[in-house]
């Protein structure tokens, strides 16, 4: 599709408008911004000069391009600025009834096939369009912050959108470098609901005592994600992100998994937004707590025994058979175990350790322990941690202890998160393989929650998490449909 001669107009020329309004003028656009604010269209207009001066010192941009993009950019206070845009976007505050005003009065004095678009992220957009006299040019295109670097967009049908609508919509994005994705018009979309128990259990976790650097350690180096949730709870802010769970919950009558962590309410209410505050989760002011790795003084083991069967644990087996320690087969052990002297280690399933009886130690879920650089343990009191914290010395693990919780640490997040998205492929919100994009794109997730869950096993996940919801008694574990099968 040619951008030259296409007009956008974005309203709105705060955070989100500017990334769309840039990466606008990076195609090719010619761009008008409206905001009521003139000292918003001011700052927006420094802000957007800089972050392309930015690129030019990255190496990222020519700079003899910086003027030319500057250049196809008007700012202006006034909503008929916008009265001859081929497509215009709505980045505005997040309230129904304004955004709905903006339209009304937006769709008067538009030509009669300009697309019209918002990029609420919380808002329904079925409800936005009912405002409307003409809903059939009107859909969601819901980007991802910051815009110029998140690939992510999110293209949301009203239920009175035209198909040429959609498409003409996607063929702007796609020429922006833009992945789009179709997704129902359900709270959160994709990326914002599946993605909601991945800081709902850090927030968990925290609540029941464990610090925070230990969680966010056993996410990073156990789960493979880039950040722990409460560290990227921090970024985002607090009241960001509290107020998306809250609107999401507020919108899904009923659903336990959406269920507000009092935890990070708390925190809203203090006034510990994150960063931005100085405090939030972590002291910001200090240098970050260490996690409370084990140590050890003892030498490894020479050897092992190990249960044969197929299973996650396997990776780790190899690991240690590699470096020299022993691992023999002894399939008289349960599966996914194995024994290190007297002491019988297994594989997390939901349970805790005390209803596992003949077990002594339990170890938290890794992504992939071939590569996993360090793991959670949950030990019967009195057990001797020596061992097992040598000999995962030895092949580069870092061992944190646990408390008895059912799930541990990253078992619980990985299935819930595996379950958000197959409950949402199971409501038609996307199809499996679109929610997997969303999330690695939108997200940044290491690898999309379908994928990871088929991989892990639909039977082992639906187990796991019967386990967490009869232990916990809680119905925000039970099996997605689509898992249960
Ligand atoms: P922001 O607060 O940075 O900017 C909003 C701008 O809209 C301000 O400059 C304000 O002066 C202007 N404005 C407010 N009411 C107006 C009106 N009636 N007419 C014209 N201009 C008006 O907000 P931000 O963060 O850019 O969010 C905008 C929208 O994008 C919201 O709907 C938000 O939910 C959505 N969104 C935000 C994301 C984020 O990470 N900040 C991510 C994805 C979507």
């Amino acid at each position: 599709m040619d951008m030259i001669g296409l007009h956008i107009g974005v309203i709105g020329a705060g955070t989100m408008g500017l990334g769309i309004a840039q990466i606008a003028a990076q195609a090719g656009c010619r761009v008008t911004v409206f905001d009521q604010s003139a000292q918003a269209l001011a700052r927006g207009g420094a802000a957007m000069d800089a972050a392309l001066e930015r690129m030019v010192a990255k190496g990222r941009l020519a700079a003899d391009l910086r003027s030319e993009i500057t250049g196809r950019v008007r700012w202006d206070d006034q909503l008929h600025a916008l009265s001859n845009a081929h497509l215009v976007i709505e980045a505005i505050v997040e309230r129904l009834d304004i955004k709905r005003d903006v339209f009304s009065a937006l769709e008067q004095i538009v030509g009669a096939d300009c697309i019209l678009a918002t990029n609420t992220s919380s808002l329904s957009v079925d409800a936005i369009a009912s405002a409307l006299r003409w809903p059939d040019r009107f859909c969601g295109l819901h980007f991802f912050n910051p815009v110029p670097v998140m690939r992510l967009v999110e293209l949301i049908a009203s239920s009175r959108t035209a198909p040429s609508v959609m498409t003409r919509a996607a063929k702007v994005m796609t020429a922006w470098g833009k992945q789009v994705i179709v997704a129902r018009d359900v709270p959160g979309f994709i990326v914002n609901s599946v993605a909601r128990p991945y800081y709902a259990e850090g927030f968990a976790a925290l609540g029941d005592g464990i610090a925070p650097q230990d969680i966010d350690a056993l996410m990073v180096e156990a789960g493979g994600f880039r950040i722990g949730p409460l560290a990227l709870s921090d970024l985002i802010g607090q009241d960001i992100n509290y107020a998306a769970a809250a609107s999401v919950h507020s919108r899904i009558a009923g659903i336990a998994r959406f269920e507000l962590r009092r935890e990070q309410a708390a925190l809203v209410e203090r006034g510990d937004l994150g960063q931005k505050t100085g405090r939030g989760v972590y002291d910001h002011g200090k240098p970050l707590p260490l996690p409370n790795w084990l140590t050890s003084e003892k030498p490894a083991p020479a050897h092992i025994q190990v249960h044969a069967a197929d299973s996650p644990l396997q990776g780790l087996f190899t690991r240690l058979a590699n470096s020299g320690i022993c691992v023999e087969r002894n399939d008289a052990l349960p599966p996914d175990c194995f024994k290190l002297g007297e002491c019988v280690i297994a594989l997390g399933d939901g349970l805790p350790l005390a209803a596992r009886p003949g077990v002594d130690m339990l170890l938290d879920l890794a992504r992939d322990f071939a590569t996993a650089t360090a793991l959670g343990v949950t030990a019967l009191r009195g057990t001797d941690l020596n061992p097992l914290t040598a000999m995962f010395h030895r092949v580069g693990i870092n061992l944190l202890l646990l408390p008895d919780r059912p799930g541990q640490v990253v078992l619980r997040s990985m299935v819930q998160l595996a379950n958000a998205a197959l409950d949402a492929a199971n409501h038609g919100v996307a199809s499996p393989e679109d929610i997997d994009k969303a999330l690695i794109l939108g997200a940044n997730h290491p690898q999309g929650p379908i994928d990871w869950g088929c991989g892990y096993g639909i039977e082992r996940l639906a187990v796991n998490l019967r386990h967490l919801a009869s232990v916990l008694q809680s119905d925000a574990y039970l099996p997605s449909a689509a898992s249960a099968k």
